[in-house]
C-alpha cells in the first residue's frame, strides 16, 4: 500500500477511538482540525520509509509509530500557534485551532493529542513489550525535555538562544525519533538512525527559516516573517538567503549520505532526495540556481 494512504488510515483508526462517543463534541472536532486534512506529513512518511528499508517486519507496530509521530508533531503546531508563543492565526492554509474552538480548546486538543500518540503506540504494538517500551521512550525523548520540542520551545523563554540547539529541539528531535521508531518497528537497532534523522530535521528548519523570510503566505498556508516579528532566531536571516540556500543545499547532500547501511538503502536515498525537493516552493529552487 502506498506510504501516504497507509499513514491517513493509521491517523484516522486512532482518530476515531478519540473521538468516541462520550468525547465533548468541540473537543472532538477540534481533534480532527488539528489533524486533518494533510500537512506535509513529513515526519511519518519517514518512519513508514526507514521502517521499510529495514525490511518492513512489523507494519502494524510501523503504523503506530507514524501515527504517533504525527499527533505529536501535530500538538506541537496547535500549541506553537497560541498567543503565549507565535500567536499565528493561520495553519495549513486555514485559522489556527484556537482562531476556531478558542484557547482552552487548543491547549487541550493539543494535550489529548500527545496523550492519543503514546495510547496509539500502546495498541499496536501490544504483542511485544520490549518494542513497545523502546518505541515510548523513543517518542518521550523527541517531545520532551531535556531536549525535545518541549525544550525547544523553551529555549524561547531563556535570555540567549544558540541557534543550532533551538533547531535541534524544536525540529530535529522529532526527525531523530521518526527515524529510529521506523528502524525499531522493524527490528532494526533505533541509535544508528538518529544521525539521519537529525540531519534531516535541522535542514528541515533551515528551509522553514528561509520560508519564513523569503515565501508567501499563500504559498505555506501560514504567516511570512514570523521570526523577525517575534525575535525567534532565524537561519536565513542569521546568514543571508543566498547563504542558507546554499547551507540547506549541502546539508540534505550529507543528510542522504548518512543513511545506515540496511537492506533497502538506495531506494530509502532516492525516496529522501525527492521528499527534500519539496523543502522550499518552486520559487526559492529557481532563486537557488
Ligand atoms: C512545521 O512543520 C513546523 C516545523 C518544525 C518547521 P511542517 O512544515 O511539517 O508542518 P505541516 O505538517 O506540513 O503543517
Ligand atoms: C516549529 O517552530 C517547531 C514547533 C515545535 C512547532 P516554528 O514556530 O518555527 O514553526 P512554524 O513556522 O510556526 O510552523
Ligand atoms: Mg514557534
Ligand atoms: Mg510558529
Amino acid at each position: 500500500m502506498d506510504l501516504g494512504i497507509r499513514i491517513e488510515k493509521a491517523l484516522e483508526i486512532a482518530l476515531t477511538k478519540a473521538e468516541g462517543t462520550d468525547c465533548p463534541p468541540r473537543l472532538a472536532s477540534a481533534l480532527r482540525y488539528s489533524v486533518f486534512p494533510a500537512g506535509h506529513r513529513i515526519r511519518p512518511r519517514l518512519v513508514l520509509a526507514v521502517s521499510e528499508a529495514c525490511g518492513g517486519r512489523d507494519p502494524d507496530a510501523a503504523d503506530a509509530a507514524a501515527a504517533a509521530i504525527e499527533f505529536l508533531h501535530c500538538a506541537s503546531l496547535v500549541h506553537d500557534d497560541l498567543p503565549c508563543f507565535d500567536d499565528a492565526d493561520e495553519r495549513r492554509g486555514k485559522p489556527s485551532v484556537h482562531k476556531i474552538f478558542g484557547e482552552p480548546l487548543a491547549v487541550l486538543a493539543g494535550d489529548a493529542l500527545i496523550v492519543l500518540a503514546f495510547e496509539t503506540l500502546a495498541r499496536g504494538v501490544l504483542s511485544d513489550p520490549v518494542k513497545l517500551g523502546g518505541l515510548i521512550r523513543l517518542a518521550g525523548q523527541a517531545v520532551g525535555a531535556p531536549g525535545g520540542i518541549c525544550a525547544g520551545q523553551a529555549w524561547e523563554s531563556e535570555p540567549e538562544v544558540s541557534l543550532s540547539a533551538y533547531h535541534r529541539a524544536k525540529t530535529a528531535s522529532l526527525f531523530a525519533g521518526a527515524t529510529a521508531a521506523g528502524a525499531l518497528a522493524s527490528g532494526a537497532e533505533p541509535l544508528q538512525w538518529r544521525d539521519l534523522g537529525e540531519r534531516l530535521g535541522e535542514a528541515y528548519q533551515v528551509a522553514d527559516d528561509i520560508r519564513d523570510v523569503a515565501a508567501s503566505p499563500e504559498e505555506i498556508g501560514k504567516p511570512c516573517g514570523q521570526d523577525l516579528a517575534l525575535g525567534r532566531p532565524n537561519m536565513a536571516r542569521e546568514l543571508g538567503l543566498e547563504p542558507a540556500i546554499g547551507l540547506l543545499e549541502r546539508m540534505i547532500v550529507a543528510a542522504i549520505a548518512a543513511v545506515p547501511a540496511c537492506p533497502g538503502q538506495a531506494q530509502l536515498r532516492a525516496a529522501i532526495l525527492i521528499e527534500t525537493k519539496r523543502f522550499l516552493p518552486a520559487g526559492l529552487v529557481r532563486h537557488a540556481a
